[in-house]
């Protein structure tokens, strides 16, 4: 291993974030740009230590020039401060070990105590195969523990790959460090437009006397991208939609649109509020499971005028595989404020536009003064917040169209990011990068919550499962998804916003 050379003098108010797996493409795409971005704008801690900490034969240089380039690809703001960007590299290191290897976390230890620094950020960001083992080892050399400053944890998706393994990966974790060392990563959490359905229900006083079910008809949460499995199918190919956005980004888009008010805005206030949801949700397993969801795969189709190939023919799929790439569900959250009302949640990959967002449907108006001239529909109140992109929130709304006769219009109301802000939103991983050397965990997903959340996906998997299916319904890339997803809204009389 090469000499780490200590520019800056002892500081005890210094931070080393360890980024385990930093070859990897996480610590280029995201981490790097994301520190850059929080450097730029001044608000890292002095100094900032990064060690690298992976198994391939690279130098400190060598690192270095690879962090360098993915803040120069996907750095948000451009021009790159070079200087800046030097600051960053000059204190950044390459630990060369494999992750079973305990004389590597011995040099780890030497490294931090050589730096002089207290407080240390562990980052995760190796295949999740490895997290067992890696925390297992830390905890052998006692690297957990600081009395003189902090030692915290930040654990990547996926969280397990079922109830079971999120259970003994838990374990795991809180055998060496404790459930407020432990930052469970959910991209979605970071989102500025995520944090902003807080911000809306609860900084307004106009729209939460209407947030329930005397008001609301439904809610749909849409996830729907244009990508494909891409590179991935490795893992995907055994993860599927339900492992691999079900369980977190739609369900805690889920969470937030339902909870209620927190009486104060901190981490244990708001995921208390939001393990409620979680619980309240209508348990679905068996036969239940299977009337409340609809999944189907991806056949080959167009998308932005180019072919693209079905999903059992891209690299690493299995020629037979049944695993979902478009899933949809409908869940009750049995509470006072919701009881009765469907949340139907969809996410698909190859689908013709790339949207997130939460539509949320209200009542309809108790008589038809308007007839066949209210082209706005009979329920035409859709209140819809956009994740991503044109992130926004748009109310649309019946408008009597100028003329001498009452017709009735939709239109809308929009607020637009761009417009009142100026640009587009930061990154999650710049926020969720900073709350977690703050010591924020507001914004990050608790024992408890990912737990519950497995709890009911779990249900879901296992009726999948014992429905032993050969082939799954399909759909074709580019189109608004399988037409049985369509029936699945039909039976209650509803229908899917376009995409
Ligand atoms: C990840 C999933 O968590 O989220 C991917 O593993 C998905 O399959 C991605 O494409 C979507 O994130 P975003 O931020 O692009 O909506």
């Amino acid at each position: 291993m090469p000499e780490i050379d200590v520019k800056n003098e002892r500081c005890s108010e210094g931070v080393a974030i360890v980024i385990f797996g930093v070859t990897g493409d996480l610590a280029r795409r995201k981490l790097m740009p994301g520190l850059y971005e929080n450097a730029r704008l001044g608000r890292l801690p002095e100094p900032l230590y990064i060690l690298g900490f992976a198994r391939r034969s690279w130098s400190h240089e060598k690192m270095r020039d690879v962090l360098r380039q993915g803040v120069m690809d996907y750095g948000r703001t451009k021009p790159i401060d070079e200087s800046i960007l030097n600051g960053l590299l000059d204190n950044a290191f390459y630990i060369e070990s494999t992750f079973q290897d305990q004389s590597g976390y011995a040099t780890l230890n030497q490294a931090l105590n050589k730096l002089g620094v207290e407080n240390t950020l562990f980052y995760l960001s190796t295949p999740p195969g490895w997290y067992a083992e890696i925390v297992e080892h830390i905890g052998q050399s006692d690297l957990e523990k600081c009395p003189q400053g902090w030692r915290r944890i930040v654990v990547e998706k996926p969280f397990g790959r079922d109830l079971e393994s999120a259970l003994s990966l838990d374990g795991k974790l809180h055998a060496v460090f404790d459930e407020d060392q432990i930052y469970r990563m959910d991209h979605y959490l970071g989102k500025e437009t995520v944090q902003n359905i807080l911000a809306f229900r609860f900084g307004n006083g106009i729209f939460e006397p209407l947030w329930n079910r005397k008001y609301i008809d439904h809610l749909q949460i849409t996830m729907a991208e244009t990508e494909g499995v891409g590179t991935r199918a490795g893992y995907y190919d055994k993860a599927g939609v339900v492992r691999d956005v079900f369980q977190n980004h739609l369900l805690q888009l889920l969470t937030l649109s339902a909870m209620e008010a927190p009486a104060v805005f901190n981490a244990k206030a708001v995921r208390d509020e939001k393990v409620k949801v979680l619980k309240s949700i209508n348990d679905i397993s068996g036969e239940k499971a299977i009337k409340n969801t609809f999944r189907a795969q991806y056949v080959s189709g167009t998308i932005d005028g180019s072919r693209v190939s079905s999903y059992r023919d891209e690299p690493d799929v299995a020629p037979d595989s049944i695993t979902e790439t478009y899933m949809a569900a409908r869940l009750f959250v049995n509470n006072w404020r919701w009881a009765g009302v469907p949340f139907y949640l969809r996410s698909g990959k190859r689908l013709p536009n790339r949207v997130t967002e939460i539509a949320i449907q209200f009542t309809q108006v108790p008589l038809a003064l308007f007839g066949q001239r209210n082209l706005a529909g009979e329920a035409p109140n859709v209140l819809v917040i956009r994740i991503q992109p044109d992130e926004g929130i748009t109310l649309f709304l019946g408008a009597k169209a100028p003329g001498n006769v009452m017709r009735i219009e939709p239109v809308r109301m929009r607020f637009s990011y761009a417009e009142a802000f100026g640009g587009h939103p930061p990154e999650a991983y710049e926020r969720l990068l900073l709350d977690s050397l703050i010591g924020d965990a507001t914004l990050f997903t608790r024992s408890d919550e990912v737990e519950e959340a497995w709890r009911l996906t779990q249900g879901i998997i296992d009726a999948w499962d014992e429905q032993g299916l050969k082939n799954l319904p399909i759909y074709e890339a580019g189109t608004q998804g399988p037409h049985g997803a369509d029936f699945f809204m039909q039976n209650d009389n509803r229908a899917w916003r376009r995409i």
